[in-house]
């Protein structure tokens, strides 16, 4: 049996790109999912798409910048299914821009998403895994959490404080049995480049994702990591298309 059947997994931004796609191959591998993200009809049709295969999956609508809305994300999950196995904070965007434009909108929603998104999903799970003595955080940042380039400063800032931020909780939370993971992609094939605003340097970006790989691959390595053995954790991967030379 897979060690991902049976148990619980909150998924932040369910709706589009790799959490829809690690919400379908934990589901395949028995996972019981709980899908958060702000658009209701792509969480509703996944959440079909997942108990048509037979899988199990609820959802709710959850901004991550609220922390009041994690909490109940939590609650939810602890109601309907008794506990929490798993947390994926996921929800991010990248809206790329040099320092200069002063995007200030677009910096401050990178920082609530990309920063205080993942404080409030592990401050919404982390009381109920230390009380189990088991859980798994799994936090995603990016190539650009290891690497800095021009526009991208801002949001490499948000992807390097999720490394911080999850390397820190390893070492308060290793003493409760809590594993914790930070997977890094490299480009991925999916709606993140649209929040570029500036029209150049989205095209800069659409040809550089041209070697782009598949949510999939992003998936796989997620459900590696929880289907270990609970006394293996697996803390940190960088998953790059081979052919990526940044
Ligand atoms: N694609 C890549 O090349 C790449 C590379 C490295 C790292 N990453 C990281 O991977 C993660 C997933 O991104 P993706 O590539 O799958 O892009 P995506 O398809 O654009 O997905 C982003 C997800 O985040 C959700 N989201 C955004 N703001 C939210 C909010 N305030 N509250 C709740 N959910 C919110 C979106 O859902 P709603 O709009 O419905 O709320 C969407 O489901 C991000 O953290 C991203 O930084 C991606």
């Amino acid at each position: 049996m897979s060690n991902i059947q049976d148990k619980v997994v909150i998924i932040t931004g369910a709706s589009s790109g790799i959490g829809e796609a690690t919400a379908k191959e934990l589901a395949s591998k028995g996972a019981k999912l709980v899908l958060a993200a702000r658009r209701e009809e792509r969480l509703k049709k996944l959440q079909e798409e997942i108990q048509s295969n037979g899988g199990k999956a609820i959802y709710k609508v959850t901004d991550v910048t609220s922390d009041e809305q994690m909490e109940e994300l939590a609650e939810l999950a602890l109601k309907e299914f008794g506990k929490i196995d798993v947390m994926i904070n996921n929800a991010g965007l990248m809206p790329l821009s040099p320092v200069f434009e002063k995007k200030i909108k677009e910096w401050d929603t990178m920082i609530d998403v990309n920063i205080k998104g993942v404080l409030y999903g592990i401050a919404a799970v982390l009381p109920f895994m230390r009380e189990s003595k088991e859980g798994h955080i799994i936090n995603i940042s990016s190539v650009a959490g290891h690497l800095i380039g021009p526009a991208g400063s801002v949001y490499s800032g948000t992807k390097f404080a999720v490394r911080a931020i999850t390397e820190g909780l390893r070492k308060e939370e290793a003493v409760n049995n809590i594993r914790t993971t930070i997977i890094s992609p490299g480009a991925v094939a999916t709606e993140l480049p649209e929040k570029i605003s500036g029209e150049e340097l989205k095209s800069g970006i659409d040809e550089f994702y041209k070697v782009a790989i598949p949510a999939e691959s992003i998936a796989r390595a997620i459900a590696y990591a929880i289907e270990e053995p609970s006394d293996v954790a697996i803390n940190e991967m960088i998953i790059r298309p081979t052919i990526q030379e940044l």
